[in-house]
């Protein structure tokens, strides 16, 4: 008789919802979000973003008041990422190292509203200011060359840390580059800004609606594949994070999201810094379109996937969904 019960039931422990609160292994919380935000030129200004049902860009004076909503929420950051007009476009981008671009005027627009209640993550990579739509400069065969690149993206991410940037994220996957950040920002009289890598990003089909987003995408020929990472590969992202905390990265980003959690962990695993996962535009879209089919609740499916995150060992997820998460979990 007693041998056809089993000794252990994990389902004792699933029971009741006190029980299942007692043994929970992985808490997600508002301050585990950052809030990726677009800015577009004008005031009083929100544009729908056709791609990405549910987000708009702003204008500055919107972006200050998601930021208001943010600190209401309790999310600790909001990332930045503008939709610079066509002819302030150029084959250089110089226009990222303005002092008045759409970024630094949201930069400071922020400040003054927020003071140091919120933090602001920087995107540095010219793509929403070129008029090719790729990361860097290219050479006569249309090849993004890396040293030179380089340079402009120093110009770049001291012109965003003079404009009160909290994070500088460089997306841009040049080789060197938080090294010649690094250096610049400590010799620029930046040594508390942080620099978190986009240091594992792979050359993915889940971009497009964000390239719609800062509008981009229609510019772009060809892909990313000469400098982003091949899908297939994991211990090159490895080698990726080593090369970027050696040269100076704070925390690391590992993008997309969700289908490399595989990533994370080892990321997480053989290094302990703060790992962070982007939760990209075609992610959030999917799962938009899922909800729009009839896939599920939408609020079940976002807090299941951005838990998973927490539960690969993210300190923190980049997703457009943050307010919403935010506001589930305020109750
Ligand atoms: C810019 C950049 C991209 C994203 C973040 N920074 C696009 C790209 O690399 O083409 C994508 C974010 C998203 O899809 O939500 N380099």
């Amino acid at each position: 008789m007693t041998g056809s019960y089993p000794n252990t039931r994990l389902r004792r422990s699933r029971a009741h919802s006190w029980s299942r609160a007692l043994h929970r292994e992985t808490v997600l919380t508002p301050a585990d979000l950052i809030w990726p935000l677009f800015v577009t030129s004008g005031e009083g200004v929100e544009e729908p973003v056709a791609s990405l049902p549910g987000v708009s860009r702003w204008s500055v004076d919107g972006i200050v008041a998601r930021a208001r909503e943010a600190v209401d929420l309790g999310i600790p950051c909001i990332a930045l990422f503008p939709n610079t007009p066509p002819d302030k476009r150029s084959t250089d981008g110089a226009e990222a190292f303005s002092p008045d671009n759409l970024m630094c005027r949201a930069i400071r627009a922020v400040r003054d509203a927020c003071g140091s209640e919120i933090g602001i993550l920087t995107d540095v990579a010219l793509d929403p200011y070129t008029s090719h739509g790729q990361d860097g400069l290219l050479d006569d065969a249309g090849y993004v060359v890396n040293d030179d690149t380089v340079a402009v993206l120093v110009d770049q991410a001291l012109n965003q840390a003079e404009a009160g940037a909290d994070i500088i994220a460089p997306s841009d996957m040049m080789d060197g580059r938080v090294r010649a950040i690094r250096m610049a920002l400590e010799m620029g009289g930046h040594p508390n800004v942080q620099i978190m890598s986009y240091a594992a990003k792979y050359a993915s089909a889940f971009y497009g609606p964000f390239r719609d987003a800062v509008g981009s995408g229609g510019l772009l020929k060809g892909d990313k594949k000469s400098y982003q990472m091949d899908p297939a590969n994991a211990e090159e992202a490895l080698r990726e994070v080593e090369f970027d905390l050696a040269e100076g990265a704070d925390s690391v980003m590992v993008k997309p999201g969700l289908s490399y959690l595989d990533v994370i962990w080892r990321v997480k695993e053989r290094f302990g810094v703060p790992v962070f996962a982007y939760q990209v535009s075609g992610e959030y879209a999917l799962i938009e379109a899922g909800v729009a089919a009839g896939v599920g609740d939408r609020e079940a499916l976002v807090m299941e996937k951005l838990t998973a995150f927490k539960r690969a060992g993210c300190s923190g997820i980049l997703t457009y969904h943050a307010p919403l998460a935010a506001r589930l979990l305020n109750g």
